[in-house]
């Protein structure tokens, strides 16, 4: 198990622009293995390299809607469709206790690369869309907390967690 800090706000790293992956090598493979078990930890569902302090373009999203979460890696990702819109909570692993609504697209095309270099396309909607697009947004330094139409009161992170 390695299991990475999870930058929090502040960190000058997540503000950054993140550089592409070049070498599909034991390095990544180690990169990626430690950012499944970090994701994992923290029962996330997305995590990008640089909230662990990896300025590489490099992000996880998990696809919760079904019994198990199914994990994809996304290596040098880009949204290359997006349709319809969707307006719902979003939240971020180093933004823990914050809540914000965010517009996002309903549905997402991404093209991506696996973590040996081979290419391929993922047809993202609801929550997975979702989590593309803020995970790809950490990728150029944007927070969620810069898109967020208003935040969430305690009250309302109070009810969305008991609906969980
Ligand atoms: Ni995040």
């Amino acid at each position: 198990m390695g299991i990475r800090k999870i930058i929090k706000k502040g960190d000058i790293s997540l503000t950054k622009k993140s550089r592409p992956i070049t070498e599909y090598n034991a390095r990544l493979q180690i990169l990626l293995n430690d950012m499944r078990d970090t994701l994992a930890e923290a029962n996330g569902v997305g995590l990008a390299a640089p909230q662990v302090g990896v300025l590489r373009r490099a992000v996880l999203v998990a696809d919760i809607s079904g019994e198990e979460p199914v994990i994809y890696e996304l290596v040098n990702p880009e949204i290359v469709e997006a349709e319809g819109e969707q307006i719902g909570p979003e939240g971020c692993l180093s933004l823990p206790n914050i809540w914000g609504q965010v517009t996002r697209p309903e549905k997402v095309k991404v093209h991506a690369f696996d973590r040996y270099g081979e290419p391929f396309e993922l047809e993202a909607e609801g929550l997975l869309a979702r989590a593309c697009c803020h995970e790809i947004d950490h990728l150029n330094g944007i927070l969620f907390d810069s898109i967020a139409e208003r935040f969430l009161s305690e009250e309302e992170i109070e009810e969305m967690s008991q609906k969980e």
